[in-house]
């Protein structure tokens, strides 16, 4: 097992390895020792996997475990689910001194993070990510977030977990069309700043090294969330790809999966870079070439005009400027302000119009 620490006003460590869920009740006592409870929020998927392991290695560190099981899929991220968790852990009288361990992909780890943020005005969260979106991304970092009908993640809390724990095991049962989801934005990390690990993926495809590879993005994101943990600066990097692939997924009516599109995002802002000399031509066909050898998609069939409105939604917005993550080579990305014009500029490059 390897352990990378997460330098954020309260540090705490993600721990790598294979076969390590069941070591989950030694690290609550170890890094939450006051506890006597953890509440598990999973979903409907993991639980049937994972939940009786988890449950039965908290038990065996003497710790009562109780279970909320949320319906798998991104319509959880509510506020009546949020509420019924906050529900449950009130009546199973889950204390200040307590934690809630979220057991699952970005949805669970998001929404039981954001119940541990605002519960009795936070509780301890461990976050124990099985999907590999999770594991490289949204259990790192402290972001934790439920939806609107007005778009996603709009309510929600910057709330570090006390630990993460990351069982690459848990990856054997992720249906290929979520791993594959996972692999985007593994590739984001190689092209923001690694070009040693976009050659390793471009080289070995989805047959990647599991374990070097996630510890190599958990570095990267480390490092991105110690220097701004509030997403004010250098943070935004880890957004390569989404501003235009946030549009293109809102507007397939979320038909497209969360990955698919910000695969089509990283291609969009490569074309449009290279149209306008700032991304290289050979790091632009790079960048195509590795998403197409994950059987990622690299367009979609959309005028820029169709797409402009749910940019110009996009919840990074500051004011009137978009802040746009082009690459300039693989491993070496720019922030670049665009006024709303200027992205809508790109936004036509990057459909090729
Ligand atoms: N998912 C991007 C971030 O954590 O900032």
């Amino acid at each position: 097992m390897s352990t990378i620490r997460i330098d954020t006003t309260t540090p705490y460590e993600v721990m790598i390895g294979s076969g390590i869920l069941k070591d989950l009740g030694e690290v609550i006592r170890r890094e939450i020792p006051k506890a006597e409870s953890a509440a598990v929020v999973t979903d409907t998927n993991v639980s049937g996997y994972y939940l009786q392991t988890a449950l039965d290695s908290l038990n065996a560190a003497g710790l009562r475990a109780v279970s909320f099981e949320l319906p798998a899929g991104e319509q959880s991220k509510n506020f009546a689910v949020y509420e019924e968790v906050l529900s449950f852990l009130a009546q199973e009288k889950i204390t200040r001194s307590d934690a809630v361990i979220a057991l699952g992909g970005g949805v669970a780890g998001d929404l039981a993070g954001f119940a541990a943020a605002t519960y009795l005005r936070g509780i301890a969260c461990v976050q124990v990510p099985t999907s590999l979106l999770a594991m490289v991304d949204s259990s790192v970092g402290g972001k934790t977030a439920i939806d609107l009908p007005e778009g996603k993640n709009l309510v929600g809390a910057f709330y570090q977990p006390r630990a993460v724990l990351c069982d690459v095991k848990t990856l054997d049962t992720l249906p290929e069309d979520v791993f594959r989801d996972g692999c985007a934005e593994v590739i984001k990390y190689g092209i923001l700043s690694s070009p040693e690990l976009f050659m390793h993926l471009t080289k070995n495809g989805r047959g990647f090294d599991r374990i070097s590879v996630i510890e190599e993005c958990v570095r990267i994101k480390a490092d991105v969330v110690a220097e701004d943990e509030r997403d004010n600066g250098v943070r935004q990097t880890l957004n390569l790809g989404h501003t235009f692939g946030h549009a293109v997924e809102a507007e397939s009516d979320y038909e497209l999966s969360h990955g698919q599109a910000v695969a089509v995002g990283m291609a969009m802002i490569v074309r449009a870079g290279s149209r306008f000399g700032i991304t290289g031509e050979s790091c632009r066909d790079r960048v195509l070439e590795c998403l197409k050898i994950f059987g990622l998609p690299v367009s979609v069939d959309k005028q820029a005009s169709e797409l402009l409105p749910y940019v110009m939604k996009d919840k990074k917005r500051r004011g009137s400027q978009i802040s746009l993550i082009v690459p300039k080579d693989i491993g070496d990305c720019v922030i670049m302000p665009a006024s709303l014009e200027e992205a809508g500029v790109w936004l036509k490059a990057g459909c090729g119009e």
